[in-house]
């Protein structure tokens, strides 16, 4: 059976993908599309609702994105947000009026009468505008059910063919009853049953995937962090002995992380994983670089070339299972050059599946991170890898400051155990804010003078770096307490013998990174 869903055309707006969120949160499941598709494509989606999102253009400047052609006589419900109310406007027959300022954050608005688009919402609500043009003569069909000092069409609707439109933007936190509206456009009068929870996802997704490949097999670089151990564990269920797992052992992973791999794919879940020794490999091509950038084009050419590799020797592949994301699919989306899909380099596993002509899988490409992680919970995951931390596709050669060798990243690995440990179970006691993104430790290419017993030393310098953060984009150095601080830096000391010196990274990102190189 088709799922129900909604449609959301994107425009091109910062907010399309929270309208996203939005909408799931209501119980509804939606795809976000770009604006550009056809009329076809759209049919071929079947959605029960379609939203047109905000955008930056405006609906008569050169090249902006236009409605397409027969969506209207679809007979679908559609809400159209600021620009998306806009060009329903002017494809109606009504004007739009190209305003020299912008009008930008909360602004009260006036509900005017019955319109089921804000049943149960009081008659005066703060929303969140940001909007230059607006609607300045509505077509003839509409009437006018919100207005405000400054817009005189803050929401129009016409009530016979579903057709509605919204200046301001409901998704936005800051818009009062924001969500209630899209709920009352989705639920109430598009007549979408509010029942699209994680589990059904699970089940559709499990038949599709058989569906998809039916007697075929499935190819998948497995690289212990969430998106990839998910998307495994989901296509796995589906299609069991099929799927052929490939781990990539670089010797630059933390300690204990192929064991874990290990403990949880092939015992627990009983998957087809095959290990790739490379650590030497990895070294080698590693070996007197020290520049960032140049060591992680060195790493990510090394892996596709042992990926490859490997892959070869397992016969009759036919697809190659990804663990893509949705803020990876739909990155950017610009008003002239149209919506554009952007995929991370490190993803897409350089080229693989065009060489080998191999077709992708990637079942969570319409989920985002806190999807991905309960879906991880429902298919039986361990908690420890549902939640684990970020780490980078380079691994720890990006947190050896200089030259990479096995030395090295041993010293490090035993250091950064001892900073994991130690956050982990302050953590587990609440000790700590839940917002720490990242605790880990780099090792740095300074040696200093110590003392210990009666003897001097002259080791290396651990930097512990803890941030808070909600993305990665920005990020605060945590403010770990003292006492804790002084626990990680004896054990350094003590434990992992060539440390002389531990110190605690105070910055925050912008303007350092989280990351020291
Ligand atoms: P920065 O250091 O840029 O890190 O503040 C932001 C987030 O991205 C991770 N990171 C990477 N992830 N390949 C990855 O897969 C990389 O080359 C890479 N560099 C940084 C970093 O751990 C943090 O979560």
């Amino acid at each position: 059976m088709e799922r129900q869903k909604v449609i959301i055309l994107d425009f091109g707006s910062q907010t399309t993908q929270l309208i996203a969120r939005r909408v799931r949160e209501i119980g509804a499941y939606c795809e976000i599309l770009p604006c550009h598709i056809t009329l076809s494509e759209l049919k071929t989606a079947a959605p029960s609702a379609i939203i047109l999102s905000g955008g930056p253009a405006s609906v008569d400047g050169d090249g902006a994105p236009q409605l397409m052609h027969g969506i209207l006589d679809l007979q679908i419900p559609i809400l159209g947000i600021c620009y998306g109310m806009q060009l329903l406007a002017k494809e109606l027959g009504g004007r739009v009026h190209h305003a020299s300022k912008r009008e930008f954050g909360r602004a009260p608005i006036h509900i005017l009468g019955n319109s089921a688009l804000f049943a149960n919402i009081p008659s005066r609500i703060d929303v969140w505008m940001s909007h230059g043009d607006q609607v300045e003569e509505m077509p003839s069909s509409f009437a006018c059910v919100a207005k405000s000092e400054t817009c005189a069409f803050v929401a129009f609707e016409d009530r016979e063919r579903r057709i509605y439109g919204v200046q301001f933007h409901p998704e936005v936190f800051h818009s009062q009853f924001g969500k209630e509206v899209l709920e009352n456009f989705v639920i109430n009068i598009a007549g979408m049953k509010a029942d699209w929870k994680m589990a059904s996802f699970l089940d559709e997704e499990t038949l599709h995937i058989k569906d998809t490949v039916g007697d075929k097999h499935v190819l998948m670089a497995l690289s212990g962090g969430v998106d990839s151990s998910v998307a495994a564990a989901l296509i796995h269920r589906a299609i069991k002995d099929q799927l052929h797992c490939v781990y990539v052992n670089h010797g630059l992973q933390r300690s204990g992380e192929l064991a874990e791999i290990q403990s949880i794919f092939q015992e627990l879940l009983h998957l087809n994983l095959k290990v790739v020794d490379a650590e030497e490999e990895f070294l080698n091509a590693l070996a007197g670089i020290t520049d960032p950038e140049q060591k992680r084009k060195v790493v990510g050419r090394t892996f596709i070339e042992v990926f490859e590799r490997e892959s070869k020797k397992i016969e009759g592949i036919s697809f190659l299972g990804q663990g893509t994301l949705y803020p990876d699919v739909v990155e950017s989306v610009s008003a002239h050059g149209g919506p554009s899909a952007v995929i991370k380099s490190h993803h897409n596993v350089g080229g693989l599946p065009e060489r080998m002509h191999l077709k992708l899988i990637e079942p969570l490409r319409q989920l985002f991170k806190d999807e991905v992680r309960v879906l991880g919970e429902q298919l039986g995951l361990p908690n420890r890898l549902v939640h684990r931390q970020p780490f980078p596709g380079p691994g720890l050669s990006i947190r050896i400051i200089g030259e990479v060798n096995k030395t090295r990243c041993d010293l490090l690995r035993k250091a950064d155990a001892i900073v994991r440990e130690e956050i982990d179970a302050a953590r587990e006691q609440g000790k700590l804010s839940k917002n720490l993104w990242q605790w880990f430790a780099v090792l740095l290419p300074v040696r200093t003078v110590g003392v210990m017993g009666d003897g001097r030393t002259y080791g290396e310098t651990i930097a512990v770096r803890c941030c808070e953060s909600t993305d990665g984009m920005t990020a605060d150095f945590a403010h770990i307490p003292h006492e804790l601080l002084a626990v990680i830096s004896n054990r350094i000391i003590n434990e992992v013998h060539g440390i002389s010196r531990v110190v605690y990274d105070i910055s925050s990102k912008p303007p350092s990174t989280i990351e020291w190189e």
